[in-house]
């Protein structure tokens, strides 16, 4: 939710900042805004919707600068509107602040400055944070303000503050310095040459530095053209480690592709390599975990599994469900974080965790894993985003490596969680019942996976055409069995989500026990009929969808004649193992959704009331 970025150096800094917010934006776009400190004046321009928006503003009114904080916006307390936009200003109006998170006790505060004569101006939490640091510093009464005069009034205020933060600060009596601090909301420092960056998410900053630090939790940074200093809310100096970014500017660029979506769905061949890469073992017919920081007699012990995400990656969970328990052998559970965090459901002793997000950042998905490490069970997590507060909170676990994922619309990140939930299952099997031989077997499947992949892309063009032919209907179900009852609920998500067309994933022998209802010419439904041991069952289910005049959608695989003469469009995936079905199958879904919504002109990669990281409940 929301992204900052903030920029000290020698450029100019309005063109670094809006570079930076673009490839932010995917955190929110409700409104936009920036300020820019030149010779001791603070200068802000904010506007309504898009970037863009704001880019047009500062065309009609430019500023020029070399020093300044920007935010995108995805509202929180209080609508969107220009008032609302940040920056947002301290009572005497010399400071200026962005913030990314939530501020929990921001109503008692807010009443609290009001007593001390503070006028709000928004009805934003983030207004309140800003007037609170003015406020410590107004007590100290000391004038010129010093950079450890704002150091002292931000840690005051900061341990005053409930809830979440990553902010930027600049002030009116400090040139060429800009602040920064974090809790709970990701915050990275980019180091330049002559000059530095802050912001919510690399992705800001990679096409002028890959040198960045993390910071951590109740961590404050100051930044000059020449230097910096991260020191602790409580006060002192941090220790720090200084990281080279993996991916460059070509990662975070959308390239030939019109949509970040299209080109994530295209990326999946090598995601997938990547999530694999130096993790099978051919010698031992196994994966390799190392991140999971656990031997394979610690591994052995494990009595229960439970899966947990959010969304999307909640949808990885449910097919992980299947994969552990059918590899495995192993007694697997899955849940909704946000309704693990507040269930006090009895756990055993030998439970093991995996939290599963792609940004790492899912507020729902991190407090689930607080909980679960509180009770005292090892969590885990698979995450994307490196150095992201659910990797760090973890007690270990595996990163994805699926490169940035910018789309709002998860895609190339569920193939790559379920692809590491293979890689879990082959382990955890092959500790307690696989053999060698059927270890090198599962290897072998997925080594080819990638280019199977490669052959439902080729087919693109294909489920293009049946996009549009169904463009006009108002409603869809889908419908699996099995590990594909969860992709059925990923395909539904993918549609509604940028289509806005209602549509629902069910398992599909569910249809007769009342969704059979919504059958009619008009509503399609999408059927998951792979050649499985329940292939024979998901025919006579088209069937009856058929005999109420239906039209079905159906993906199945490469050769089944009898699909053909049944469906009325069958979307081909070639033959694989039921562990790596979910992947193939999920793939065209994504197509279909993505060319569906672009027929209907809907904007893809932005997709209304949505935003990529959720850091709110
Ligand atoms: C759907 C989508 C969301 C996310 C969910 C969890 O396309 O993107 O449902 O999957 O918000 O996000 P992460 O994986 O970042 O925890």
């Amino acid at each position: 939710m929301c992204g900052i970025v903030g920029y000290v150096g020698k450029a100019e800094a309005v063109p670094v900042l809006l570079d930076g917010l673009r490839r932010l934006e995917y955190r929110g776009y409700d409104s936009a805004g920036l300020v820019i400190l030149r010779d001791g004046e603070l200068f802000r321009r904010r506007a309504v919707g898009r970037i863009k928006n704001l880019a047009k503003l500062l065309e009609e009114q430019p500023v020029a600068g070399h020093l300044g904080i920007c935010h995108t916006r995805w509202a929180t307390h209080g609508g969107v509107s220009e008032a609302n936009a940040h920056p947002h200003l301290d009572r005497s109006g010399e400071l200026a602040l962005v913030h990314n998170g939530v501020i929990e006790n921001y109503r008692d505060l807010r009443e609290e400055l009001i007593g001390h004569g503070c006028e709000f101006r928004s009805q934003t939490d983030t207004e309140v944070l800003a007037m609170l640091v003015g406020r410590e510093l107004d007590l100290r009464g000391e004038t010129p303000v010093t950079k450890e005069l704002l150091l002292g009034a931000m840690r005051k205020a900061l341990r005053r503050v409930q809830g979440t933060y990553g902010i930027g600060v600049v002030h009116r009596q400090l040139p060429g310095m800009l602040f920064g601090a974090r809790r709970g909301s990701p915050l990275v420092l980019g180091i330049g040459k002559g000059e530095h960056f802050l912001a919510s998410d690399v992705a800001a900053l990679v096409t002028h530095t890959r040198e960045v630090v993390y910071l951590k939790d109740y961590e404050m940074v100051t930044a000059w053209e020449d230097g910096f200093e991260i020191s602790s809310l409580a006060g002192g100096g941090c220790s720090y480690e200084i990281n080279t970014v993996e991916f460059g500017a070509e990662e975070v660029s959308k390239g030939k592709y019109p949509h970040y979506m299209l080109k994530e769905i295209f990326e999946q061949p090598n995601s997938l390599r990547d999530t694999m890469r130096g993790r099978l073992s051919s010698e031992e017919a196994t994966a390799i975990l190392g991140g999971l920081n656990m031997s394979n007699s610690e591994l052995r012990s494990v009595e229960r599994v439970v899966l947990s995400g959010c969304g999307t990656a909640h949808h990885a969970a449910m097919v992980g469900e299947y994969l552990i328990e059918s590899m495995a052998q192993l007694p697997t559970e899955c849940e909704f974080a946000s309704e693990l965090r507040y269930r006090n459901a009895p756990m055993p002793k030998d439970t093991l965790v995996f939290v599963i997000s792609q940004s790492g950042e899912t507020a729902d998905t991190l407090a689930a894993l607080q909980e679960c490490r509180r009770k005292g069970h090892r969590s885990l997590a698979i995450c994307n985003n490196v150095a992201s507060t659910i990797a760090r909170e973890s007690d270990g676990g595996v990163y994805m490596h699926a490169g940035p994922e910018i789309g709002v619309a998860a895609t190339k990140s569920f193939t790559s969680q379920v692809l590491v939930l293979n890689l879990i299952a082959l382990l955890i099997g092959r500790i307690h019942n696989l053999s060698s031989m059927q270890g090198r077997e599962i290897l072998k499947e997925l080594e080819q996976l990638p280019e199977k992949v490669e052959k439902v892309l080729a087919t693109g063009d294909a489920i293009a055409a049946l996009a549009r032919k169904y463009a006009s209907c108002k409603n869809f179900l889908f419908l699996g069995r099995q590990a594909n009852y969860p992709v059925a609920l990923e395909g539904a998500l993918k549609l509604k989500e940028i289509s806005y067309l209602p549509a629902t994933g069910h398992p599909t022998a569910e249809l007769k026990h009342g969704i059979i209802a919504l059958i009619n010419e008009e509503t399609p439904s999408v059927v998951i009929a792979p050649s499985d041991a329940v292939f024979d069952k998901n025919l006579s289910n088209i069937e009856e969808i058929r005999a109420r005049k239906g039209p079905v959608i159906a993906v199945g695989t490469e050769g089944n004649r009898s699909l053909e003469e049944v469906a009325d469009d069958v979307i081909w995936i070639p033959e694989a193992p039921d562990y790596l079905v979910p992947i193939l199958a999920t793939i065209p879904l994504q197509l279909f959704a993505y060319h569906l919504a672009v027929s209907l002109g809907c904007d893809v990669d932005k997709p209304r009331n949505l935003a990529k990281s959720v850091t709110v409940e």
